[in-house]
Parts: structure tokens; C-alpha cells; sequence
């Protein structure tokens, strides 16, 4: 697939060097009918993906009588024989992607928002770097996160030794400690092929939506290296975290336009087909949007499988806007109401 890759960049090339020749820019579309996740009918909240091969919906694909013995073959070889055939295409301006994306395992912030309730949390709590038992300022997984982890190790193990899935290619990870260390356990010893064997890089822009709070702070890169020896970092990668603002937060406009500018270089930098994601609740939304996906909210721990086809298209781009980052209201004492009428910080007393 490098000849893929060379077009997108010459292409790329062109329309940034030569003022005649047409801009052209890249479109995404969330192929339908592969997973439940997609469906409609799907309900989020109910819905297991360990229970239900990752939602891989069982149905036969155009490509099946291509297979070399199709009645020996799982669901996710002829899948993955599809994805094949679809990229193996002519028409070489289309490519086809399956992103496994993962929200982080249960942190300490997410245990906090639980225990003080999330008037209290947001307006209060989440604007400290923790109490006097627990940090939450760039969180690490609690217990029952590095659990959760451990199962989606188990269920990736499973998926390669019985369903021959596909295993990724490619690894990132927000630089959050909570979605590195998702990430490291997640993957750790799994039977893999060389070439695709784990070697993570951290962007910035897989982080979280950028609220007040501290758990949406990330630390040193020094810090993030001596922690995570095994990781890249991806490169420009800032030594201090260039976003966070105090009292401030990130509009989602401008999320969505960083977490297309993510989308773009995956898409522009590499020619592998199955691509890790390892994020969190709001950044995997916005990441959904920008695909057109639907709506579909992950708990912690939870992975959700995209294939997405990117087109490349002639025109200009829709335009992005971004906004300045707003003020965010905090009470001076934490709010006594657990309901979610003070959300806004409207009921500090
Ligand atoms: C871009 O993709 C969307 C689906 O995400 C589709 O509705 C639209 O027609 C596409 N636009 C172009 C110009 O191909
Ligand atoms: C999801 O299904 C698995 C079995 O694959 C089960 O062990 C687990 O408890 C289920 N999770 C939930 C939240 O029900
Ligand atoms: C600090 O917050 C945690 C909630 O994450 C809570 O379990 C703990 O009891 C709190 N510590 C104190 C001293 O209140």
C-alpha cells in the first residue's frame, strides 16, 4: 500500500506548492453494516462488545468467493479479506480503515466525580489536583481500571488465537497517564507479528477535551518518557502541555478541528489498515463526529471498532472555525446538590 501513501503525499504536495492545480481534501464515511455499534437499533448503554465478538455482525461480504476456502474461515479472516479487496481497488483515491478505538480504564478522577457527584465535581473538586488521599491531576487507573484493562487483554488474546482477528498495526495514545497505561496493559504480550508488534506513539491531539479540570492537565514530556520508556512520541511534541489553561476550557469546535487534524495526518502518514486508538470518553466523541459516526458513548474500559473509508475529494475543505477558550464557573465551596440542575454551577451558594 506505500503507492497509496505516495499519492495522498504527492497530492498533498501539489496543492499546497502550485496555485493552479485544484485543492483536494480528504472525506471521511463510516462504512455501515460491518458493526452493531453503527446501528441504530444498537443500544449503547446495554451494549457488551467482549460478549459479541466486538459487535462484528455475521454475514457474508462480496469478496467471501475470493477466499481461498471460505467455509474454513472466521468471520474477521473474511473481513479482514474484504478490507483487502476494497483497498486492492483501482480506484486508489478511496482507502479503507479499521480503527479500534479505546476509552482508558477507570481513574482516579472518574472514582471522584462518582464519590462527590458531579455538581460538586465540576465546580469544585475537579479545579484541585486532588484531596488529601487521592490525586486526580492527570490521573493514574484505579484498581478496578487496571482491571478492566487486564479483560480487554484477555479478550484481544482471545480474538487472535480463536477469531484470527486482524490485530492493529499501529498503536496511539492520547499523552494522558491513564490512556498510556490502558494502552501498555492492553496490549502487553500479545501474540503478534513482528512488524506490527507494539510500538505506541502518544499525539497530543488524541488528549481529552481540554476542560478546568486537572485531570485534563498532562504532565512533562520528561515525565511521560520516564514513565512510559516504550512509547514515541510523535514529532514536534511539546515539552510542556501547550493547551491546558487554568479556569479555562476548549470549545468543542475546536476539539473537533484537532481531532480532524488527527484523523488527516493517520490518514496522510500511514498505510496500515488496522490503526489502535487509545482515548478517552470526549475525544473518542469527537473523534466519531468528525468521522460521521453515530452518537455512541463508551464506558471506561470500552472499545469501539470504525471502518472508515476516506475518499479523496476535489474542492476546498470545509471550512473550520475555532473559538477562544471560555471561562469556566467554579464555586468556592462545593455544592451540596448531587443532581445533574447544577451542572453549570449555578446553585454555588
Ligand atoms: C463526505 O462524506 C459524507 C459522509 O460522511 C457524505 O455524506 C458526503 O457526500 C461526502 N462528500 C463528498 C464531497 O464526497
Ligand atoms: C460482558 O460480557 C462478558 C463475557 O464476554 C462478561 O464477562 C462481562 O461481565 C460482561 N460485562 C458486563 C458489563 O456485563
Ligand atoms: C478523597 O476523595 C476520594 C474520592 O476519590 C475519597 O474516596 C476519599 O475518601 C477522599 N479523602 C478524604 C480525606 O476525604
Amino acid at each position: 500500500m506505500i503507492a497509496s501513501s505516495l499519492l495522498y503525499g504527492l497530492l498533498a504536495a501539489a496543492s499546497t506548492a502550485t496555485a493552479y492545480s485544484p485543492a483536494k481534501y480528504t472525506n471521511y464515511t463510516v462504512v455501515k453494516g460491518i458493526f452493531q455499534q453503527d446501528d441504530d437499533a444498537t443500544n449503547p448503554s446495554t451494549f457488551n462488545f467482549t460478549a459479541s465478538n466486538f459487535g462484528l455482525i455475521p454475514r457474508s461480504y462480496p469478496s467471501d468467493d475470493s477466499y481461498p476456502d471460505s467455509k474454513q474461515s472466521t468471520q474477521w479472516q473474511r473481513l479482514a479479506h474484504y478490507i483487502d479487496t476494497l483497498n486492492k481497488k483501482t480506484k486508489r483515491k478511496e482507502r479503507y480503515t479499521l480503527f479500534f478505538m479505546g476509552r482508558h480504564g477507570e481513574g482516579y478522577h472518574n472514582a471522584a466525580e462518582t464519590y462527590f457527584g458531579t455538581p460538586a465535581w465540576n465546580c469544585y473538586w475537579s479545579e484541585l489536583d486532588g484531596n488529601s488521599t487521592v490525586t486526580w491531576a492527570d490521573a493514574h487507573l484505579t484498581e478496578q481500571g487496571v482491571v478492566q484493562a487486564k479483560r480487554v487483554n484477555t479478550f484481544w488474546k482471545h480474538l487472535i488465537k480463536d477469531e484470527k482477528i486482524s490485530p492493529p498495526e499501529k498503536y496511539y495514545s492520547s499523552p494522558l497517564y491513564r490512556c498510556l497505561d490502558t494502552a501498555r496493559l492492553t496490549f502487553a504480550d500479545l501474540d503478534l507479528p513482528h512488524k506490527n508488534r507494539f510500538q505506541p506513539i502518544i499525539k497530543e491531539n488524541l488528549r481529552e477535551g481540554v476542560s478546568a479540570h486537572t485531570c485534563d492537565r498532562r504532565s512533562s514530556k520528561t515525565y511521560i518518557k520516564k514513565n512510559f520508556p516504550e512509547f514515541k512520541f510523535e514529532s514536534g511534541f511539546a515539552k510542556e502541555d501547550p493547551y491546558w489553561q487554568e479556569l479555562h476550557s476548549e470549545p468543542r469546535a475546536n476539539q473537533d478541528a484537532r481531532s480532524k487534524e488527527v484523523i488527516d495526518e493517520i490518514f496522510s502518514q500511514d498505510d496500515e489498515s488496522y490503526i489502535s486508538i487509545s482515548s478517552h470518553s470526549g475525544e473518542i466523541a469527537s473523534l466519531l463526529r468528525v468521522l460521521g459516526h453515530r452518537v455512541f458513548s463508551l464506558s471506561t474500559g470500552s472499545v469501539i471498532p470504525v471502518l472508515v473509508k476516506a475518499d479523496l475529494v476535489i474542492g476546498d475543505a470545509p471550512a473550520t472555525t475555532t473559538l477562544p477558550y471560555a471561562a469556566q464557573k467554579t464555586c468556592t465551596a462545593p455544592p451540596t446538590i448531587r443532581d445533574s440542575s447544577c451542572n453549570d454551577c449555578s446553585c454555588c451558594l
